[in-house]
């Protein structure tokens, strides 16, 4: 307490101290790093220091200059700025002297630090915002960019971050892919000159490229070695990283909105705010900046990150749009018979002019299909409530076919050209929700739905297309807009939704995982990962999305894909995740029912560790034929480690798995589980006892040669 009390004194004093020195140093900390400003004798600020805590702070002033912290257009830097406005006058300089910063403590364990900058020739502000939460090494950083010029000044670039790294080497890992093959990462050195990752999507984040990346600093990072830098943006539509190495080998990080085609009108007085930029930094490898994310992501920022999760049965794969109330109920029973909390009615339940029984019709029109859904939704919730299980609907309420009732009363409301031909991704078109009337709308489908079936308990909220035939009736002449106010708006539309149904999960998807970023996951608590649920598929792209996102959001549903895997590794999978099925579960014979049956059982025992626990990511599946990954509670009293035979070749020699993040000194029970009815024999079959140290030097023998399987193993402090 009271070392908190003077780290508080001190984060208040000090710059007031050097302030009165006359050059400030500004220094943002958490337990494990410092992020340290100073300002020059010009009055500009720089970024002097990013790396290990530094304790002393007579060594501040000592620190090198370093870089211009937020580089703006028209001075003399020769490479890529993090901010360019055009004045009233045309002018389209900036230059930013530094005029004051506070600390503030924001929430038991979060700083906040706010560094203003002005310019002496044009009223413009900028205010750089670094969040630190000090416990999970995590520092979120967003812009405050704002004038009092007589008319609007356009911002051609606005950075919600600019980082600066100096070093000899650069591997920088992005993750790309494209539908049903998300999340692939590739890994490049960085040389002189410049690389970009962006998406032009409008209403997702990613399907091309996930907005997230790895930054390895003076050699490739491994998991438990190595500087890494992991960064995402926090942002449901275009977004741009920018690395850039400059002649002297420093390397610049630019991350924020795209500017691609949204030049931003900013009127006076208004404040354009940024997206949220968060990064952390690993000495150790990347399994632990991993961590700092997952603990971060369930303490602050997904929703309902410190609760449990539901498991479900979606009809989805198993139906596709064939269903009728009896089958629908049918399937509820069977939700209730293998011990799953929802049932999740998917795509296909809506439009009565043009009944949604394919993907070319209805979208728009939230009413039941009379011919499907005689008795509308109030029947199902209550047959769910009969049943013993929640009742949880698919919709996607930002978007419209052209064949709908909706499109045909408002097509003003649709983004389209009026002077050309319209062309359709998934036969649809997006709504466009800059446009208040249209947030109303989407908000209504949502209030809509609750509001004559109180009883729903879930929603599965999808986006199957990006922007296209970009233009919006509503901004007229302010086209450029449209990117930014499309998400804005879509903000406003789960704004309302969350204040008035605090308590409401619901799944993000878009056409799998293009919708997977952190400011979304403020009002989701779990998104669809991607429509390939081919189990192998699956091991890659859990891994994948793990690097940033933790267990807890990343949906994994038992399906049919692959049937050439048996259920128990089809389970085993997805029980790495937020486990669901999607699969015709009367199809399964006796043993597969009775596996499965159990499996929900034990996943509902071990979910504290599971979803809550820490993940170590101990084989990649990208550097041979076998994977594994373990999760750790807390306590190091309980973990769960799932270990994988993807296509082993014949009798190839198998090495033993080491743990990792137990207690060396502590003894531990470990036992296999999520075993079929049938299974023979297994090492660890029987309990068997070991320390802590043992588990993790010299390991367990998780892999085999002989065939796709799998093992699930508990591990129990005794
Ligand atoms: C998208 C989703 C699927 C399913 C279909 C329904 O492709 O990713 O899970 O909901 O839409 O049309």
């Amino acid at each position: 307490m009271k070392k908190a009390f003077s780290l508080i004194i001190c984060l208040f004093c000090l710059p007031c101290l050097l302030l009165a020195a006359g050059t400030p140093s500004i220094k943002v900390d958490t337990d494990a790093l410092s992020l340290v400003f100073r300002v020059g004798d010009n009055g500009r600020l720089y970024q002097s220091y990013l790396g290990h805590r530094l304790h002393q702070q007579t060594d501040l002033n000592q620190l090198p200059l370093g870089t211009e912290a937020y580089i703006t257009h028209g001075m003399e830097d020769y490479f890529e700025p993090a901010i360019h406005v055009v004045h009233n006058d045309f002018n389209s300089s900036l230059l930013l002297k530094y005029v004051s910063h506070e600390t503030k403590r924001t929430a038991d364990g979060v700083e906040e630090t706010i560094i203003t900058l002005q310019d002496e020739k044009y009223p413009v502000t900028v205010k750089l915002h670094y969040v630190a939460y000090v416990h999970e090494n995590l520092i979120k950083t967003f812009t405050e960019i704002s004038h009092q010029e007589k008319k609007p000044v356009e911002l051609q670039k606005y950075a919600s971050s600019m980082l600066h790294l100096n070093n000899a080497h650069y591997f920088l890992t992005e993750f790309s892919g494209d539908w049903a093959e998300e999340v692939r990462p590739s890994t490049q050195p960085l040389y002189f000159g410049k690389k970009v990752i962006d998406t032009k999507l409008g209403s997702r984040a990613d399907m091309f490229v996930s907005p997230f990346f790895q930054l390895a600093l003076g050699k490739e990072a491994t998991e438990t070695e190595g500087e890494v830098l992991l960064g995402t943006i926090g942002w449901t539509g275009n977004f741009q990283f920018t690395f850039e190495v400059d002649q002297l080998g420093g390397l610049r990080v630019i991350s924020g909105i795209n500017p691609y085609a949204s030049a931003y009108q900013l009127k006076p007085d208004e404040v354009f705010r940024t997206p949220d930029f968060y990064f952390t930094y690993s000495y150790n490898g990347k399994g632990e900046a991993s961590r700092n994310f997952h603990r971060w992501a369930r303490r602050y920022q997904v929703k309902d990150g410190d609760k449990t999760r539901f498991t479900l049965l979606n009809n989805w794969e198993n139906t596709s749009f064939n269903f009728n109330e009896e089958k629908l109920v049918s399937l509820m029973g069977e939700a209730k018979d293998f011990g799953l909390d929802i049932f999740l009615l998917d795509d296909g339940w809506f439009g009565t002019k043009y009944p949604r029984n394919d993907d070319h019709q209805g979208l728009g029109d939230w009413t039941e299909i009379q011919e499907k859904l005689p008795h509308g939704v109030a029947y199902l919730t209550d047959a769910a409530k009969r049943q013993g299980v929640k009742f949880g609907i698919w919709i996607e309420p930002e978007m419209v076919n052209p064949k709908s009732e909706l499109y045909e009363k408002h097509p003003d409301w649709v983004i389209h050209l009026p002077n050309r031909d319209e062309y359709y991704f998934r036969n649809q078109l997006v709504l466009d929700l800059s446009n208040p009337q249209v947030q109303d709308f989407v908000f209504g489908v949502v209030d809509g739905l609750m509001t004559k079936y109180p009883e729903i308990a879930f929603f599965k909220w999808d986006c199957n297309s990006p922007i296209t035939n970009i233009y919006s009736y509503y901004l007229k002449e302010k086209q450029t807009h449209l990117y930014i106010d499309y998400v804005r708006g879509l903000y406003q539309v789960l704004d309302r939704i969350k204040a008035k149904y605090p308590t409401l999960p619901m799944m993000l998807c878009s056409g799998g995982g293009a919708r997977t970023d952190y400011e979304a996951l403020k009002y989701f608590t779990e998104f669809w990962a991607s429509d390939n649920t081919d189990p192998i598929e699956r091991l890659y792209i859990q891994w994948g999305y793990s690097q940033v996102f933790p267990s807890k959001v990343i949906c994994a549903h038992v399906t049919s894909w692959n049937r050439q895997t048996s259920i128990k590794f089809r389970t085993d999978v997805a029980m790495m995740g937020k486990l669901g099925f999607d699969i015709n579960l009367s199809g399964l014979n006796a043993d597969e029912a009775v596996f499965c049956k159990q499996a929900v059982k034990n996943y509902n025992a071990l979910k504290p560790v599971i979803l809550d626990g820490d993940m170590y990511r101990l084989v990649s599946p990208y550097e041979g034929n076998h994977t594994s990954t373990m999760y750790v509670n807390e306590g190091k009293d309980k973990a769960v480690v799932f270990a994988f035979d993807i296509h082993p070749r014949f009798s190839e020699a198998v090495y033993p798995v080491k743990l990792q993040g137990l207690d060396p000194q502590r003894q531990y029970r470990v036992q296999e589980t999520n075993r079929m009815p049938n299974a023979r024999g297994g090492q660890y079959a029987e309990p068997k006892t070991y320390s802590g140290e043992y588990l993790m030097q010299v390991g367990l023998n998780l892999f085999t040669a002989y065939g796709t399987s799998s093992r699930v193993v508990e591990i129990t402090g005794e």
